[in-house]
C-alpha cells in the first residue's frame, strides 16, 4: 500500500491505493504532454477566481511566479513526473504547491473533468492549425509535382483497367482536392474546440460566484469579433468526446487519403508499369537481393493509415454506452488521439518528401497512354456529334473494337471499308479522334483534364492557399 496522504483526494481513505493500482491507473506518462496547456488554464482560472476576491493579490502573483517557474523547468526537461499523482493536472499542482502554497486553493470551483476537457480543447486547437499546415505543404509539393509533369499524359483506370488517358497533373489534383477537405475537415474540428468547458466542474458547476467568460476571453476562446464563447450544459462538457471522434475521423479520413495516393505510387513504380521513379532517399533496399529498390515510404504510410482508422475505432467503442457524466474509461481517450496526431503529423511530412522527389519517366508513360483503345469513347462521341444516339455509337464502337481484334490491329488502323460496315457513320475524320493531343484538348470542362483547364486549375490551388 502506498501513502494514502500522497493522493490529492485522500481525505476519505483508510489507506492509499496499491502499487498495482497506480501504475494501472497513472495518465501522466501520457498526458505529460498536456502540461504547457495545464499551464495556460491554472493561470486563466487563477486570474478569474483574482476577479473574484476568491485569491489576493499576493497569492495571484505568487501563484503566477510560480508557474512560470514550471515553465520554465518543463521547458528544460527538468520537471519530475510521478505516478504516484496519477495525472498531469495533479503533478502540476503539487509541484506548484511546494514553490507557492497559494496554489492550494488553486483547484477551487473546477474539476479534473473540466479541467482535462479544457486542456485538450487548446491542444485540439494547436494539433488542427498544426495539420493544416503539413497538409498545406503536401498540396504544395502535389502542385509542383503536377505543373512540372503537366505535358505527361497516362492511362486513367477504372477496375484498374486502362480506361481514358488522363495528364499526371490530373490525378494529382485528385489528390489535391481530398487533401484540401482534410484541412476542412480540421478546420471545423478547431473550430468545435473553441468552447471553453471551464466552470463545468465536476458534473454541475459550482456554487462559487466564478466568471467564465473571464476564463474564455483568457485562454482564447472567443470567436472572431473576441466575444468569449463558452460551453452551455455542465453535465455534456465533461462527459463529451465528439471532439476526440470527430479529430480520429479526420486523421482516418486523411490517413485513408494517403494510403490510397500511396497505393498509386506504388503501382506507378513498378516494374509493369514504370510510370515513375521514386527518390531514393525514401525507399530501403534488402538485406538479401541486391537488385531491390522498395517503395518503403509509401508502403509505410499505406499502413499507417490502418492505425489512423483503429484509433478511431477504438475511441467510438470506448464512448458507446458510457452513462453521463465523466467516467474513468475516458482517461484512455487521450493515447489514441496523441498516436493520431503523431503519426499523422510524421506521414504528412515524409508524403511530401516523396511527392518531391518522385520523377515521372514520359517514355513509359507516353507508351502507356499511346493505346488507342483508350479513345474508344472519343469515337462514340464523335457519332453522336453527326447525329447517332449514344446507345448506338456504344455499339457500333464495340463492333469496330471486335473487328480490330479480328484483323489483329489497333482500332485506328481498321480499315475505311471495314470500319463502314460496322457502321456508315464510322467514315470521313473518324481517325483524327485517336491523336492524344486533340483528345485532351477537347476536354477543357470544369473539372476536366484538358491542359488549359489544368493549368488554371493549379493557378487556382495556388491562389486558394496562397501559396
Ligand atoms: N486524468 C483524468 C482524465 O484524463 C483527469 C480527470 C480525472 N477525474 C476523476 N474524476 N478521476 O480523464
Amino acid at each position: 500500500m502506498t501513502d494514502k496522504a500522497q493522493a490529492t483526494w485522500g481525505g476519505r481513505f483508510s489507506q492509499g491505493p496499491a502499487k498495482l493500482m497506480q501504475t494501472f491507473s497513472e495518465s501522466v506518462s501520457f498526458d505529460k504532454r498536456l502540461a504547457p496547456y495545464d499551464i495556460a488554464v491554472n493561470r486563466a482560472h487563477t486570474a478569474m477566481l483574482h476577479s473574484i476576491d476568491l485569491l489576493t493579490k499576493a497569492e495571484l502573483d505568487s501563484i503566477h511566479t510560480g508557474l512560470d517557474t514550471i515553465e520554465k523547468r518543463l521547458k528544460e526537461g527538468a520537471v519530475e513526473w510521478d505516478e504516484a499523482l496519477e495525472d498531469v493536472h495533479m503533478n502540476i499542482e503539487q509541484a506548484l504547491t511546494k514553490i507557492a502554497p497559494a496554489a492550494a486553493k488553486m483547484h477551487t470551483a473546477r474539476s479534473r473533468n473540466d479541467q482535462v476537457a479544457t486542456d485538450v480543447r487548446l491542444f485540439f486547437k494547436d494539433a488542427c492549425s498544426h495539420l493544416s499546415s503539413l497538409l498545406t505543404k503536401v498540396i504544395d509539393s502535389l502542385l509542383s509535382v503536377a505543373d512540372a509533369n503537366k505535358g505527361i499524359h497516362i492511362p486513367g483506370y477504372t477496375h484498374l483497367q486502362r480506361a481514358q488517358p488522363v495528364s499526371v497533373a490530373h490525378h494529382l489534383l485528385a489528390y489535391v482536392e481530398m487533401f484540401y477537405r482534410d484541412i476542412g475537415r480540421f478546420e471545423k474540428v478547431g473550430q468545435d474546440a473553441n468552447w471553453c468547458p471551464l466552470g463545468s466542474g465536476a458534473i454541475a458547476g459550482t456554487t462559487l460566484p466564478i466568471d467564465r467568460e473571464f476564463t474564455a476571453r483568457e485562454l482564447g476562446f472567443v470567436d472572431a469579433e473576441g466575444h468569449p464563447q463558452v460551453t452551455r450544459n455542465s453535465m455534456d462538457s465533461v462527459s463529451d468526446r465528439d471532439l476526440f471522434l470527430d479529430f480520429a475521423h479526420a486523421c482516418a479520413s486523411c490517413g485513408v487519403h494517403i494510403s490510397r495516393l500511396s497505393e498509386d505510387m506504388i503501382i506507378w513504380n513498378s516494374s509493369e508499369f514504370g510510370y515513375v521513379e521514386l527518390p531514393d532517399a525514401f525507399c530501403t533496399g534488402s538485406s538479401l537481393m541486391p537488385q531491390k529498390k522498395n517503395p518503403d515510404s509509401l508502403e509505410l504510410l499505406r499502413g499507417k493509415s490502418g492505425r489512423l482508422v483503429g484509433n478511431g475505432q477504438a475511441l467510438y467503442t470506448m464512448v458507446k454506452g458510457l452513462p453521463l457524466t465523466y467516467n474513468r474509461d475516458l482517461q484512455e481517450d487521450k493515447v489514441q488521439v496523441f498516436d493520431s496526431f503523431d503519426q499523422l503529423s510524421i506521414c504528412l511530412e515524409v508524403l511530401a518528401g516523396t511527392i518531391e522527389g518522385a520523377a515521372f519517366k514520359p517514355d513509359n508513360c507516353a507508351k502507356a497512354v499511346s493505346d488507342v483503345a483508350l479513345l474508344a469513347t472519343d469515337l462514340a462521341d464523335f457519332l453522336v456529334i453527326n447525329g447517332v444516339a449514344f446507345r448506338d455509337a456504344h455499339h457500333a464502337v464495340g463492333g469496330l473494337v471486335a473487328a480490330a481484334e479480328k484483323l489483329g490491329v489497333p482500332l485506328n488502323e481498321v480499315p475505311d471499308e471495314e470500319a463502314a460496315a460496322v457502321h456508315p457513320g464510322i467514315s470521313g475524320e473518324w481517325r483524327s479522334v485517336f491523336e492524344l493531343n486533340r483528345a485532351m484538348i477537347a476536354r477543357e470542362g470544369i473539372g476536366m483534364p484538358g491542359p488549359n483547364r489544368i493549368k488554371s486549375e493549379l493557378a487556382a490551388w495556388r491562389k486558394r492557399l496562397s501559396l
